[in-house]
């Protein structure tokens, strides 16, 4: 097996982190990379890899992806995107980024594939597609009615992801993420970034601000977030290349990764237990009701029994071990 992958979106955040993930895994010896994005990627050292610079809505660009000197991918991961708040500012944007281009991506994977051996396309959704009134714990039979540009861009491409797989053009597989935190780096204007602000900065002794609640006692902060941590979510991007097909449910390709519901003030409380009450301190309150009203429109709880029964994994023991990870990276001088 020549195990080829190629990553889009390879210079963003999780498309780094799986690059050096796969080269890790060893149900996937030997593995080659294709690493494309708008902005020039990095190679993870010792490995065979293509690095390309490519605006994957030029069309051209795609077709070169698949024209490397390591040949035809055996998986694409579809990471690339234009992210929730860009996607819902620059709404033309959104749509060429979020739907033109992947697909065109899954065109050209389709034409690209072998009929007897179909290549393995992954594509990353969200837990955006929900929106509207939603049962208290989101399940595989739960309807998805996105109120946003992003959700929107994301949901049409799935349904395209699925179509292909339906019809044996490519062997589909989408992952609805939860809400991963912590994300390192500087903050980002997303409506999501606080809650992984509020412990990122705190950790690296600095001020962040949470639009959620006015003070440490505000009955706000018992808002509930569906999460995970990037190891994990990780790990589950590369099991989603070794599910066998005939495991996934006849009629879709989508599966919403494992998470767990934590609160804002759960998060405060693991602060505390890792790092003290100096840290938490550190932690700025100014309620933003729209802010507040955007995440609270998030489904915060999903019934886990069909992604683990499939082989993915879950994060154990809730915030306080996620916490202590991000601690470790930012003492490695990694976050
Ligand atoms: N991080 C999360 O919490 C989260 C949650 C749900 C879904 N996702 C999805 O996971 C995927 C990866 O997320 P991330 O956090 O690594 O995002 P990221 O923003 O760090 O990476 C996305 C990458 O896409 C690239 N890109 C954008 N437009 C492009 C274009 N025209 N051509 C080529 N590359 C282009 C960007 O340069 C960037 O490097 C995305 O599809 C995202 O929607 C992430």
């Amino acid at each position: 097996m020549s195990n080829v992958v190629l990553i889009t979106g390879a210079a963003g955040w999780l498309g780094g982190l799986l690059a050096h993930a796969l080269v890790a895994d060893p149900k996937t010896p030997n593995v080659q990379l294709i690493l494309a994005d708008i902005v020039e990627p990095k190679a993870p050292q010792g490995v065979k890899a293509v690095t390309i610079k490519a605006d994957l809505t030029d069309k051209a660009q795609i077709e070169a992806l698949f024209a490397t000197p390591l040949g035809i991918p055996d998986t694409v991961y579809c990471l690339h995107g234009i992210m929730s708040r860009g996607s819902e500012d620059n709404f033309e944007l959104g749509l060429k980024v979020n739907i033109d281009s992947v697909r065109a991506l899954l065109e050209t994977t389709r034409q690209k594939s072998p009929k007897d051996n179909l290549i393995k396309f992954i594509f990353t959704s969200s837990l955006a597609v929900y929106g509207g009134p939603l049962p208290h714990v989101i399940t595989p039979d739960t309807i998805a009615t996105p109120e946003g540009a992003y959700g929107m861009g994301k949901l049409t491409s799935e349904l395209l992801v699925n179509e292909y797989s339906r019809r044996g053009f490519v062997d589909g597989r989408i992952m609805r993420l939860p809400t991963i935190v912590v994300r390192p780096g500087v903050p980002s204007a997303a409506t999501s970034a606080f809650i992984s602000g509020i412990i990122r900065e705190p950790l690296k002794g600095l001020e962040s601000l949470c639009p959620i609640g006015d003070s440490l006692d505000s009955p706000e902060l018992e808002l509930p977030s569906w999460l995970a941590s990037p190891e994990t979510t990780i790990k589950n991007f590369v099991i989603a290349k070794h599910v066998p097909a005939e495991k996934f449910l006849k009629h879709t390709r989508v599966v919403c990764l494992p998470g767990f519901t934590a609160t804002v003030r759960d998060e405060l409380q693991a602060l505390e237990k890792v790092a003290g009450k100096e840290a938490v301190a550190l932690v700025k309150f100014k309620d933003d009701p729209i802010n507040r009203r955007i995440v609270s429109s998030w489904p915060p709880r999903f019934d886990n029994t069909y992604p683990l029964s499939l082989g993915f994994v879950v994060d154990e023991g809730g915030m306080e071990p996620i916490v202590r990870q991000f601690q470790k990276d930012v003492a490695a001088g990694i976050a």
